[in-house]
């Protein structure tokens, strides 16, 4: 008899699948790095700015002892620079190691094994993850129109409840719920299930969508928001995104978060970005680009695609269950990476991640070529 090691609910997680790296991709189909385009995790397509760029030069030359040294486990600048920018005190302020780690560090904080946890079908999968690695019960509730169902994810509150997720905009939907919404749902919560709302995206959003959940977060003590500086702050490669709550959650958050979670590059690199709101204007309106025509094509080529207020679209590619794994190959022979998504049960869907515009171009013309009858 084999031994088997850890807890059934660990061996019971399915690993989170990764966008598949270019030099992967390059070595399994024979391609030449240079001309692959990858549009599969949802990154900044102009990379980091500039900004940051100099500010880590800067760190790493102040001396190489700079980086000999353990970080600043309590980030003090970059914590400041965050508390001027949404006016709280930096004690409502917590950092983690991209905000994966926020919403890793939310679950063990708020919620025991054997508790319940509520998210929406279709959302992102490290709510499942999380939940998973807890022991902890998944309450998931029905998708409707491929977004949370803020009515249905209210009724399926349950006694044992201690945390809900909900990502505005969604991933890998795209789905957007409007503020007013948001914060009836909010208001409506029992004050002893805190609110994860994982607000990733958050900067793509256009003026008329923007609403303040960092004024809720004054209001309702069980709010938590979370936001990261992977998307369009362009640092995913860095790790970095943070918390903001009263101070009752951030000290439990504190309590579990890894000492020195944010390292010193990032902690400089963030300060940089955070005050570059032209690239973030940039990014934006790149973004905006490029969603009108990736959209435009979809429709000219009669493919369903889900409304996004992120910086990615799904598209259904087929009306098979192999279609997504089928048009995704055809895609990575090109040299295309986008994302297939039938881990999330949308087997007939990719997610693809709006680009430069040679890049967006890039992907159309591989996606006609990938449906064309054979
Ligand atoms: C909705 C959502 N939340 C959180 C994250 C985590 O990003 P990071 O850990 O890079 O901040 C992602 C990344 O894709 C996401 O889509």
């Amino acid at each position: 008899m084999t031994t088997q090691f850890g807890p059934t609910y660990v061996r019971a997680i399915a690993p989170y699948v990764a966008g598949k790296p270019i030099s992967e991709v390059a070595r399994e189909f024979g391609l030449d790095e240079a001309r692959i385009v990858k549009l599969a995790s949802n990154e900044n397509p102009l990379g980091m700015p500039e900004s940051a760029r100099r500010a880590i030069l800067q760190a790493a030359a102040q001396a190489a002892s700079e980086l000999g040294r353990y970080p600043d486990s309590n980030a003090f600048e970059l914590k400041a620079a965050l508390a001027a920018r949404y006016d709280v005190p930096p004690e409502w302020i917590t950092l983690g190691n991209g905000s994966n780690d926020i919403l890793e560090m939310a679950a063990h904080a708020f919620v025991e094994h054997g508790q319940s946890i509520v998210y929406s079908q279709y959302s992102f999968a490290v709510y499942a993850l999380a939940t998973q690695g807890l022991g902890a019960r998944h309450l998931v509730t029905p998708a409707v129109k491929y977004g949370h169902d803020l009515d249905a994810m209210l009724a399926a509150v349950a006694e044992d409840t201690r945390l809900i997720f909900v990502a505005n905009p969604n991933n890998p939907t795209g789905t957007f719920i409007d503020g007013a919404a948001l914060e009836a749902f909010i208001a409506k919560v029992p004050p002893h299930v805190v609110v994860v709302l994982d607000e990733a995206y958050t900067e793509y959003l256009a003026a008329d969508k923007r609403y303040d959940s960092i004024a809720w977060v004054r209001r309702y003590p069980n709010l938590l928001v979370s936001r990261t500086f992977s998307k369009a702050y362009g640092l995913a490669g860095l790790r970095i995104g943070f918390a903001i709550a009263q101070p009752e959650q951030g000290d439990l958050l504190n309590r579990l978060r890894q000492p020195f979670n944010v390292n010193v590059l990032a902690q400089a690199a963030a300060i940089a970005a955070l005050g570059d709101t032209a690239f973030l204007e940039q990014s934006a309106a790149l973004n905006a680009d490029g969603y009108r025509t990736l959209t435009a094509a979809f429709e000219r080529m009669g493919l369903e695609y889900v409304p996004s207020d992120g910086n990615f679209v799904l598209v259904r590619v087929g009306t098979d269950d192999q279609a997504g794994e089928r048009v995704n190959l055809e895609l990575l022979k090109q040299g295309v990476i986008v994302r297939p998504v039938g881990g999330y049960g949308l087997p007939q869907w990719l997610r693809v991640t709006i680009g430069l515009a040679e890049e967006n171009a890039a992907f159309l013309a591989a996606l006609e070529r990938a449906l064309a009858p054979a």
